[in-house]
């Protein structure tokens, strides 16, 4: 692990053609070499039980803790479900919530992105993180992401119009960032 400033992905489909996934590759690939990365797979992480937590927290809950707490950024790539946050978002974030009051999203800039087929790219959820992940740390960047009308992925990627915008997203959401530099505990 570098010494540089390190930055977390958070990728609430499991689903193999999943657009927000390709959109997160997409965030990256472009800052390879300007930012350490770590993508937890969320897949491996159980679902939130507090007699679970009560006996210790499982490996992959630790793992993904831990990638949260050694970085300054948490990004958020995710699908809208019925209007909402799906439930693989929700329970990382339930997790990296507790202990209560003290969760590792403290103090961390988080940036929440949204890709899907409707027009109005995933306001709900956006709007739903942003609140809810507002609970947990101060620094969240209030400029969301929101890429409609994504329909498929062609050799696995996005339209280029919705991979540059994710490239402008990030160069925003780093100059956002940048004020909490050396900041975080
Ligand atoms: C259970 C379920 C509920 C959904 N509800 C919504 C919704 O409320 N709003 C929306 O824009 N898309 C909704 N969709 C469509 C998803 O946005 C779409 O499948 C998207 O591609 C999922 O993201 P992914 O490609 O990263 O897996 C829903 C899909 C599923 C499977």
């Amino acid at each position: 692990m570098g010494d540089g400033p390190r930055l977390t992905i958070l990728v609430g489909s499991l689903r193999a053609g999943s657009f927000n996934y390709a959109a997160a590759q997409v965030a990256e690939s472009y800052l390879a070499g300007k930012v350490d990365v770590s993508w937890p797979d969320l897949s491996l992480v159980p679902f939130f039980n507090q007699d679970v937590e009560e006996l210790g927290d499982p490996p992959t809950v630790l793992a993904l803790k831990q990638a949260v707490a050694a970085s300054q950024i948490v990004l958020i790539f995710t699908p809208e479900y019925n209007f909402g946050v799906p439930a693989v978002t929700k329970n990382a974030i339930d997790w990296l919530s507790r202990p209560f009051g003290n969760g590792c999203l403290t103090d961390r800039i988080v940036g929440i992105v949204a890709v899907g087929p409707s027009s109005r790219g995933g306001e709900n959820v956006r709007e739903e993180l942003l609140r809810i992940c507002g609970t947990l740390s101060d620094r969240v960047y209030p400029k969301t992401l929101g890429i409609p009308r994504v329909s498929e992925l062609v050799n696995g990627r996005l339209p280029e119009t919705a991979e540059s915008a994710v490239r402008l997203w990030v160069d925003e959401m780093l100059v956002y960032g940048k004020r909490w530099q050396g900041a975080t505990s």
